[in-house]
């Protein structure tokens, strides 16, 4: 409560003033807007019944939905005002992307993740996964290799190979309590086939922010084998316990040539439902327009009225509910971290560096995955993800989605122990 009426105060008036004026006003994120005065309430139990949510389509009965990754939290209240605004002009017209779009995520880039992006190395991109789909098949031939850090957000490999492409495993190592990249496990695997390597920065599901040598490091093997690489940043705004998260093609000069990456607000602002939302930046002007192109050529390259208002309000105003919910999801780990170091049950959660999703090794209960899944989504009704789905290093894990109230948290560790104990 006390948190609550803190951030109302802190909260300055700003979007219901600033947005129905319309978006022309909407500048680059130098001047960034003061925030809504709206408040908001994460311990606020959502009625997802009647919005065709797919998370809750899987938990039946009273199962709580903690697998696929949006939060059980509105929106930044500025976005919600922003779209509301946009609605009641009653226009539905064909609308093209403005300058202000392109302009508000330079300008986030920037303010967030300290990276200086001119306004045309930034590419509209119509969801994060369908435009790494695009760039398998403009930088790819059939047959040719994809490399994955497995553990990893499956969707990387099951569409290289759906698109004929060959995704091949690079399993990240488990060291002394955490995961590290393997780069002899690179020197391995190569061979002239592979042409692409899809970097999960921060990394979807073990939680990791790559320090800086690791991605320079990376790029100059990449860059040396004449490799691509595509960095899906989708969680990076979501960086935690005051970490900084480094955009791939900042790192340094042969970052920026090789490098491609994959961006939106959804995961950050909760709106992954408006899809198609998303951008890449592209440093080097011949990938930059191959992607263009390709894009142009599929009817790929128009961003919907939704996506174009949601970006430029959540990137244009001070991330004063963002900061807030990262606050709560701190405190969402912090109760699965003294739950799970209190109750000696053999399992125990990787700490995420950025975003809600957290990593739980289940190895030491010893469990064939198919039992370990079924304790959570079965007997304590607990619907997380298979570890397993991850491919290689994801056996004995399960990824539980804690972006919801704390009483759900609670929840659903009183029902883990329970399942536990019988
Ligand atoms: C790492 C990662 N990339 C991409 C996506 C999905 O992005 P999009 O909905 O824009 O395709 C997710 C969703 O969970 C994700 O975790």
């Amino acid at each position: 409560m006390k948190r609550r009426s803190f951030l109302k105060g802190a909260a300055v008036a700003g979007a219901a003033t600033l947005l129905p004026s319309g978006l022309l006003e909407l500048t680059s994120a130098c001047t960034r807007k003061p925030a809504s005065a709206q408040g908001w309430n994460f311990d606020e139990i959502l009625d997802r019944s009647g919005t065709w949510s797919i998370k809750y389509r899987r938990a039946e009965g009273d199962k709580l939905a903690m697998w696929i990754a949006d939060m059980d939290f509105k929106t930044d209240p500025v976005v919600s005002q922003a779209l509301r605004d946009r609605l009641e002009k009653d226009v539905f017209g064909y609308t093209y992307g403005p300058d202000e779009f392109f302009e508000a995520i330079a300008g986030w880039e920037k303010s967030q993740h300290g990276f200086d992006v001119p306004i045309d190395w930034v590419e509209y991109a119509p969801g994060v996964i369908s435009s790494l789909c695009q760039v398998y098949l403009t930088f790819t031939e059939p047959g040719d290799k994809v490399v994955v850090q497995t553990p990893v957000y499956d969707p990387f490999f099951r569409y290289a190979n759906r698109l004929g492409r060959v995704a091949v495993e690079n399993p990240l190592r488990w060291k002394d309590g955490h995961y590290e990249m393997d780069f002899e496990g690179l020197d391995r695997l190569y061979d002239k086939r592979v042409k692409v390597l899809v970097l999960c920065n921060p990394h979807n599901p073990v939680g990791i922010i790559w320090p800086k040598e690791t991605l320079s490091r990376l790029a100059q093997w990449c860059a040396q084998h004449d490799v691509l690489v595509v960095s899906d940043e989708i969680h990076a705004d979501l960086s935690l316990y005051g970490r900084h998260h480094i955009p791939f093609c900042s790192v340094d000069e042969t970052a920026a040539r090789i490098g491609i990456q994959l961006c939106s607000p959804t995961k950050a602002f909760n709106i992954p439902g408006i899809t198609g939302t998303a951008y890449a930046i592209i440093p080097d002007p011949v990938k930059r327009q191959r992607f263009h192109d390709t894009l142009g050529n599929a009817k790929l390259r128009e961003a919907s009225i939704p996506t174009l208002v949601a970006t430029i309000a959540a990137y244009t105003h001070e991330p004063v509910w963002l900061e807030a919910v990262k606050r709560y999801i701190e405190g969402n780990i912090a109760c699965v971290e003294n739950f799970f170091s209190s109750h000696e049950c053999g399992i125990r959660p990787v700490r995420p560096d950025a975003s809600f999703l957290i990593w739980l090794d289940g190895r030491a209960l010893g469990l064939p995955q198919a039992e370990l899944v079924d304790l959570f989504n079965e007997k304590a009704g607990v619907v997380v993800n298979n570890g397993a789905g991850y491919g290689t290093g994801g056996e004995g894990f399960v990824r539980l989605n804690v972006g919801c109230p704390r009483s759900i948290v609670e929840e659903a560790l009183r029902r883990i122990e329970a399942a536990l104990q019988k």
